[in-house]
């Protein structure tokens, strides 16, 4: 099963409930929202506020990708907020084990997210406790940046290690995703596709996404 799930992002943030109803009307069933501290990434964005302001407005899955310091500080806050779904860094995780636990134990899903430069292999002992992996394919920290082409390779090599291990732990992805890459990617192994700038960006954000939609499906009945 393959989703498109918006990213926030590049959404225009004075009209929030109107871009997010624009992607429902689509059919999506998850919304993305990029945490952003200034410290882990060079960038700040948004805080339990906002999540709690997008819970009251859509019933859409929320999945909140936090690159920040120090998440576990801040998980029970994003969960008490309205989070379904949270992914921390491995590369701000003392203790990955621990703040994958607390997260669930807190009643929400538990994502594990990969920058570029950190090999799959870093996951290897966690694979049996997240509830899914995020592969960063670009650095984190900015929309609209190019996709980063050795992230295909990660993609495939998460899946083969799934399969090995018989996990159906989904694998999303986030950054530089368009229509042009993205049969690509699903292809690969890939099962949640973020793509924030693309849809927000486009002057028909319904339409975009029903058409990432249809490619991505495409894709998967090709898949061997
Ligand atoms: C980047 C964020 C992404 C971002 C993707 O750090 O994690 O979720 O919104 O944006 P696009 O699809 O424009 O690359
Ligand atoms: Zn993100």
């Amino acid at each position: 099963m393959v989703e498109i799930v918006p990213s926030i992002l590049s959404a225009d943030f004075a009209r929030l409930a109107d871009e997010i109803a624009r992607v429902e009307a689509a059919g999506v069933t998850m919304l993305h929202l990029d945490v952003m501290d200034g410290h882990f990434v060079p960038n700040i964005t948004i805080g339990p506020p906002v999540v709690k302001s997008v819970r009251k407005a859509t019933r859409l899955t929320l999945d909140v990708h936090l690159m920040i310091e120090n998440p576990d500080q801040h998980i029970p806050e994003f969960i008490d907020a309205g989070a379904n779904q949270i992914s921390v860094h491995q590369e701000t995780c003392r203790h990955l084990d621990r703040t994958l636990r607390l997260i669930q134990s807190l009643g929400g899903r538990a994502g594990v997210v990969l920058n570029p430069a950190t090999p799959v292999a870093a996951l290897d002992c966690v694979l049996e406790v997240a509830d899914y992996v995020l592969l960063m394919t670009v650095n984190p920290g900015f929309g609209g940046q190019e996709f980063i082409p050795y992230g295909v390779r990660k993609i495939r090599e998460l899946d083969h290690r799934r399969q090995a291990l018989g996990a159906t732990l989904p694998i999303e992805i986030d950054g530089g995703v368009s229509l042009d890459n993205l049969a690509e990617l699903v292809r690969a192994g890939a099962n949640w596709i973020v793509t924030g700038s693309k849809i927000f960006h486009s002057g028909d954000p319904t339409a975009t996404v029903a058409e990432m939609m249809r490619v991505a499906r495409e894709a998967t009945a090709v898949r061997v």
